[in-house]
């Protein structure tokens, strides 16, 4: 079956696409965009995780059939011209080790501070719950939303 949806604002389609195929193979294999890592295939880690109509989802988990004339958001569409204020503060944080968590907390960051400006601590835990690091312990992953939240209060 062909599938067309809106991704990060541009209008893109795939064909032969099967039944049982994921939105996250979709984006990696068809579209060109690796931004969105496979990790565990089952809903479990959060790596995977894209905004489809603008909600945070497993994109292991939604047949890519689902996505039909929605729009979806990777990681990629994070960044403007440079590095996103969420993108950035994980750099300028050290929230990053090897990197494979990242896409998915940076979507699901990104998501949290825009329902949520100011999170608490407890807020960036909840929001951040579905998304598993095996590197950092997370500490850093907390300072960097902190820092995109401070910076976002500033204007900056
Ligand atoms: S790859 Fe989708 S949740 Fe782990
Ligand atoms: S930085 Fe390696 S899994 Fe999070």
């Amino acid at each position: 079956m062909r599938v067309t949806f809106t991704v990060n604002g541009r209008e893109q389609r795939a064909d032969d696409v099967w039944e049982g195929e994921s939105l996250l193979y979709v984006l990696r294999e068809r579209m060109g965009l690796p931004g969105s890592k496979n990790a565990c295939e089952q809903g479990e880690c959060g790596s995977c995780t894209v905004r489809l109509d603008g909600v945070p989802v497993c994109a292991c988990l939604v047949a890519a059939g689902q996505a039909e004339g929605r729009d979806v958001v990777t990681v990629e569409g994070l960044a403007g011209d440079g590095l996103s204020a969420v993108q950035q503060a994980f750099v300028d944080a050290g929230a990053v080790q090897c990197g494979f968590c990242t896409p998915g907390l940076l979507v699901a960051a990104d998501d949290l501070l825009e329902q949520n400006p100011s999170p608490s601590d407890a807020d960036i835990r909840e929001g951040l719950s579905g998304n598993l690091c095996r590197c950092t312990g997370y500490e850093k992953i907390l300072d960097a939303v902190r820092l995109a939240a401070a910076r976002r209060g500033e204007g900056a």
